[in-house]
């Protein structure tokens, strides 16, 4: 509640938003978040550039869209930067997608360069405008990793919004991404006064750090889960960027993510080719055939099925995967692959599929329906992240009964919980981040599925009955509106 006793507005900001346009999980919170905290009395509203092909999905999707009438307007590099205003609701969350030249490139860029960063400064600065032509004015900007985190900066420095005074909030989904660029020209087109690029501001070893200016200009920073939020102030952890998050810790907080879990529901999945629930699993043996099908396996093996979905970048661990290819094999297991990223991982995969035929297999690309059948069809979830500031994937296998093996790591370690631990437990886990350690949790879970049904089943359920709602995390977001609104 704001001091009149009416809901505190917040202006979600953000560059994904599933199911119209998501990379990873950041698309996913944008896309069930706000919906959660509506219902726990916040008045929040999205806005999102339109990327290729968004509005298209829109229109696709059923939901009806307006556009309003007035544009949105920002000045950037001596030119003034124009975006349409389309409006639509969400699922009950009022959502304004910014139709501009700007977002007409690819998502986002492989090369990070003045040019390449500068629809990212753009949107935020028409972020900062969207409240005259919508005639709702937020009293807090939610921002989301580097690509919103202009705004807090320009909150902060820039010659014309720091004169507002207005709040921000930067949440962190992964600080391993962070803006870094040649200060040359943007200092100059973005508008913010020169003395912003300084050590104790955006200047990162003579680069701009859109991440690190975010973090020092927001009013508050939050992160994905409480144990990524102690782990980002350790060198080991985010090198040269951990010093600035120590020194910001006062103003730091750990709210850990939850799942839209109407979507992801193997009771109601339309993805999959049968329904299952925790009282009745017998429609998770009709999925786990048709996947086996799918990738061209025998559909009748008794072998447990290890599936992944996954962005094949560094931070997931697949080296440790590719590497320990014959040993998985030899266990007798199977392993489904769905993921594209980086060429060196998909290349390492591809060989350890081809010299395991039968074992072994790669889906290359970005597939939705598909990756609801990986979680349906699955038996174990391997996800071996070298870091992983949340995670949902080990969430959504868990909620259809797809037993997760697991780093204890980030947010893997505050929701994946060893069975073999004297509490019992939901998952398996390890905490070496190499083929012995992943090889160690792995055996054990394959072990106990081959040879104990009853214990499986128990831990499978574990998993499936996990409260993974945003309930109890949109309270804590709402807490922490409140607090930097009073
Ligand atoms: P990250 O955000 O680091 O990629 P998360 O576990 O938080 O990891 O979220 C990943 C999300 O992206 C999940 O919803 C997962 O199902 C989805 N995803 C990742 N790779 C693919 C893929 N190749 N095809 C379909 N969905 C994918
Ligand atoms: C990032 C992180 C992932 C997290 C997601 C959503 O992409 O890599 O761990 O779950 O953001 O917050």
């Amino acid at each position: 509640m704001t001091k009149s006793g009416s809901a505190v507005k917040v202006l979600f900001v953000t560059t994904e938003l599933a199911p119209f346009s998501k990379v990873g999980g950041l698309g996913d919170v944008a896309g069930s978040l706000p919906k959660a905290l509506r219902q726990a009395g916040v008045d929040v509203r999205v806005v999102t550039p339109a990327w290729p092909g968004v509005l298209e999905r829109v229109a696709a999707s059923g939901v009806k869209t307006t556009t309003i009438k007035t544009k949105v307007y920002a000045a950037y590099d001596w030119r003034i930067h124009s975006a349409t205003v389309i409006k639509a609701d969400v699922k009950g969350v009022p959502t304004y997608f910014l139709n501009a030249e700007d977002y007409s490139g690819d998502m986002y860029p492989s090369q990070l360069n003045y040019w390449t960063a500068s629809p990212f400064a753009v949107f935020c600065m028409q972020a900062l405008e969207l409240k005259d032509a919508i005639e709702w004015e937020p009293d807090i900007y939610h921002c989301h990793d580097w690509t919103s985190a202009f705004l807090p900066c320009a909150l902060a420095w820039h010659r014309h919004y720091r004169q507002r005074g207005d709040k921000s909030i930067m949440t962190l989904h992964n600080v391993a991404y962070q803006g870094i660029f040649e200060p040359s020209p943007f200092l100059e087109a973005s508008g913010l006064e020169p003395w912003s690029f300084s050590s104790s501001t955006m200047e990162f070893y003579g680069q701009v750090n859109l991440l690190k200016g975010g973090i020092v200009a927001a009013t508050a920073v939050s992160t994905v889960s409480p144990t990524y939020a102690n782990e980002i102030q350790t060198y080991e952890s985010t090198r040269e960027l951990s010093g600035i998050l120590y020194q910001q810790r006062s103003k730091l907080r750990g709210i850990l993510n939850g799942l839209d879990t109407k979507f992801w529901d193997p009771a109601g999945d339309k993805a999959i080719p049968a329904k299952f629930t925790v009282k009745d699993l017998k429609g998770k043996a009709a999925c786990k055939k048709e996947l086996l099908a799918r990738a061209g396996f025998d559909t009748e093996t008794n072998a447990p099925v290890i599936v992944c979905v996954s962005r094949l970048v560094e931070q997931k661990g697949f080296d440790m995967v590719f590497n320990a290819a014959h040993q998985i094999a030899e266990t007798g297991a199977k392993l489904l692959i769905l993921g594209s990223g980086n060429d060196w991982i998909e290349n390492g995969i591809m060989k350890a599929a081809e010299e395991n035929p039968g074992s072994i297999k790669l889906f290359k690309g970005y597939d939705e329906p598909l990756s609801h059948l990986m979680y349906a069809g699955g038996d174990i979830f391997l996800m071996p992240s070298v870091f992983e500031p949340c995670g949902l994937s080990q969430m959504i296998s868990m909620r259809y009964g797809t037993v997760p093996v697991v780093r204890e790591v980030g947010g893997l370690r505050d929701t994946v919980f060893d069975v073999d631990r004297p509490e019992g437990g939901n998952g398996f886990t390890f905490l070496t981040c190499d083929s012995d350690g992943m090889m160690w949790a792995l055996r054990r879970a394959v072990e106990r599925y081959n040879n104990d049904k009853a214990a499986w089943k128990n831990i499978m359920l574990e998993g499936m009955k996990e409260d993974f709602t945003w309930n109890k995390s949109a309270g804590l977001y709402k807490q922490m509106y409140e607090e930097i609104n009073s």
